[in-house]
């Protein structure tokens, strides 16, 4: 049976497993859908931080009894997940309402009259009620921007790193739909049974591709170097069917394996290749998994460099590379040659250029880069790099 074939079963036994269960079964299923759409809309580690940071300043804002409403519209106009600034919304909900409103105005006085704001009863009533409404409330919002913005700054990225953290321990499965995961085993059964048992065993074990759905975009180009078996183009065209998507491979048994996984996806295509000399255009974002090793360190360098100036503004490079620092064993290093001596995987021997100094080389292009780890027990040393071109540069360690 055919892959299109296949994947129609897959689809029918979903639909009809849908139709089950009457009205009730359906209505729970129906709120599961809905809620799913909400959890994984606009779902990035950084987008979350970010709406979580939204909705910390809101919360922080003396906007009382209207601040639930004006998260929602701030996360509907800037695209941000609504459950995630709701979230947010909540730093100031009780019993914490006082503490927050007390700080912030006593910030806020501070600010605009050099002076702790006195609540003594006398004070108060000495003022006409409209200008201490009205004084109370510009301190509330002055000192609510500048607590809420320290705040926002800190729960926002204790969020990124929260989920990122989270994430690299999910299996690929925590990324898609139960109706993508079906579709998913679907064409994965139609390849030979040894292809297949490697296909499931690499997506079980190998947290590389968890890692970089949760980086990865949900449109734009994206060109896979070395891709293999198409294994991360496969995910993506399940997750992100408006990606446009290139994978690039040499060894046309691979080459073949990955046209047949991606068969009818619009968008994608198999270019059999030289990844090194191969076109790049100016995609959005740039993968090597496992693949830079296989060639002379000082092409690796040049190769890198290519990629990182065919990229995109704000585009996305992402290697996963052997830190050698990371393991006293050269078992990944070993496993690897032993690949490339029985022919599985083709090219010239294994040679490290590590991750690490990969990461400098690409700061020195304006790039930001953060080092993660991608890998355990004989696989610890294996590291992914997520470098954004064009942001402020740093690098950050594992
Ligand atoms: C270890 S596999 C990784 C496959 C895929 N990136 C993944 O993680 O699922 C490395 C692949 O890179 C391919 N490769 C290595 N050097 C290449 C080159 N210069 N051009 C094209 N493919 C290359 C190999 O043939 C092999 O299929």
């Amino acid at each position: 049976m055919d892959t299109a074939g296949r994947t129609g079963l897959a689809s029918a036994r979903v639909a009809s497993a849908g139709r089950g269960g009457g009205w009730l079964a359906a209505a729970r299923r129906r709120i599961r859908q809905q809620l799913e759409s909400v959890v994984r809309a606009h779902a990035s580690p950084r987008r979350l931080g970010v709406a979580v940071a939204v909705g910390v300043l809101v919360g922080s804002s003396p906007f009382l009894g209207f601040q639930l409403l004006l998260a929602l519209a701030l996360a509907w106009l800037f695209g941000l997940n609504r459950l995630a600034v709701l979230l947010g919304v909540q730093v100031s909900a009780p019993p914490i309402t006082p503490v927050l409103l007390f700080a912030n105005l006593q910030v806020g006085a501070l600010v605009l009259h050099g002076q702790f704001r006195s609540l003594s009863l006398e004070r108060l009533r000495a003022l006409p009620a409209s200008e201490v409404v009205g004084a109370l409330f510009l301190e509330l919002l002055v000192g609510g921007l500048l607590v809420g913005g320290v705040l926002a700054a800190g729960l926002g990225w204790m969020t990124t790193r929260l989920v990122h953290r989270y994430r690299a321990r999910q299996h690929v499965g925590a990324f898609l739909t139960p109706e993508q995961w079906e579709q998913l085993q679907a064409r994965l059964d139609t390849l030979p049974r040894s292809w297949r048992s490697y296909a499931r065993w690499k997506l079980r074990l190998d947290p590389v591709y968890a890692l970089a759905l949760a980086e990865l975009p949900e449109d734009g180009e994206l060109v896979d170097l070395g891709a293999g078996m198409g294994l991360l183009p496969l995910l993506l065209s399940l997750r992100s069917p408006s990606m446009r998507l290139r994978a690039v491979e040499w060894d046309t048994r691979k080459a073949d394996v990955a046209r047949q996984l991606l068969q009818g996806f619009p968008g994608t295509s198999v270019d059999v290749g030289d990844a090194r000399r191969y076109e790049l255009g100016s995609p959005l974002v740039v993968t090597l998994f496992d693949v830079l090793h296989y060639s002379p360190v000082e092409e690796q360098k040049a190769w890198l460099t290519r990629c990182a100036e065919a990229l995109q503004p704000r585009g996305l490079l992402l290697v996963r590379e052997l830190e050698p620092s990371m393991s006293r064993w050269p078992w990944t290093r070993l496993l690897e040659a032993l690949a490339v001596r029985v022919g599985w995987n083709r090219g010239d021997g294994v040679q490290l250029y590590p991750p690490a100094e990969m990461a400098a080389a690409l700061t020195a292009l304006g790039f930001t880069v953060d080092l993660r780890r991608a890998g355990s027990g004989v696989f610890r040393a294996n590291t992914l790099l997520v470098a954004r071109k064009g942001a402020p540069s740093s690098i950050h360690g594992h």
